[in-house]
């Protein structure tokens, strides 16, 4: 069922057109939650093992920096902290790795797609920073999806996942994303690297 990457890159889908209206497939997925900067903070500074998976709102919010913060913040505390890179996660090739790299991640952290879905159901958080498509179930259960086939990264596989973005609206494909909707899953809106420096705030006040 997988497409390959240069299908999913020059697929019939995307354009960037971000409206939220018209974006889903028009019916009722539900409930979302929102969780605070407080309750995020704590969540991720008991867990054991916080998964991080950056995307294109990372890129554009040039959050790599704070991002790498709070992991040491989080490191710092015995917590295990390691980052999912999917392999067209952002605008180009090799996106992620060169923004994390920029930033001194350390390249030992960073987990390609197949070891992080097999991480995922021993992580205890998924912090989402910005990413969208990549994370989106439909491309394994809906096969009336334009991402259909497309491999994503299993983030629903762990005990709790944190999406940090600015709007329900889609990603590049243009499309809803069920995993925002799920009961495991909160929203933590805002722009990735003002939310990454409040929790960085938040933490050290623990
Ligand atoms: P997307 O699916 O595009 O999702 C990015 C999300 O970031 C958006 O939903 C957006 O939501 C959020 N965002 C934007 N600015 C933000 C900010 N300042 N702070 C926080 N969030 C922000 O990205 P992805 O998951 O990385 O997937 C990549 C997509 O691009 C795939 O569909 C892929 O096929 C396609 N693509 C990739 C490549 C390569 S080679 N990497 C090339 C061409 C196309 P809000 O607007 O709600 O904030």
């Amino acid at each position: 069922m997988n497409r390959s990457l240069k299908n999913v890159l020059i697929g019939s889908f995307g354009g960037g057109n971000n409206t939220a209206a018209g974006a889903g497939s028009g019916k009722d997925q539900g409930h979302v939650k929102e969780i605070s900067l407080a309750d995020a903070a704590v969540v991720m500074a008991y867990a054991n093992k916080v998964m991080i998976v950056p995307g294109y709102g990372l890129a554009v919010a040039q959050a790599q920096h704070a991002c790498h913060e709070l992991e040491k913040m989080l490191q710092e505390r015995g917590v295990e902290v390691k980052y999912a890179i999917h392999p067209v996660a952002g605008r180009m090739p090799g996106h992620m790795n060169v923004l994390l790299a920029e930033a001194d991640v350390s390249y030992e952290k960073l987990q390609e797609m197949e070891q992080a879905n097999e991480e995922f159901p021993t992580t205890d958080v998924v912090l989402v920073l910005g990413a969208n498509d990549v994370v989106n179930p439909a491309a394994k259960r809906d096969t009336a999806s334009p991402i259909y086939g497309m491999p994503i990264l299993e983030v629903e596989a762990a005990k709790t996942v944190i999406v940090n973005k600015r709007s329900m609206k889609p990603g590049y494909a243009g499309i809803e994303n069920e995993l925002f909707f799920e009961p495991k899953t909160s929203m933590l809106f805002g722009d990735a690297k003002k939310v990454l420096q409040d929790l960085i705030g938040e933490i050290k006040n623990l």
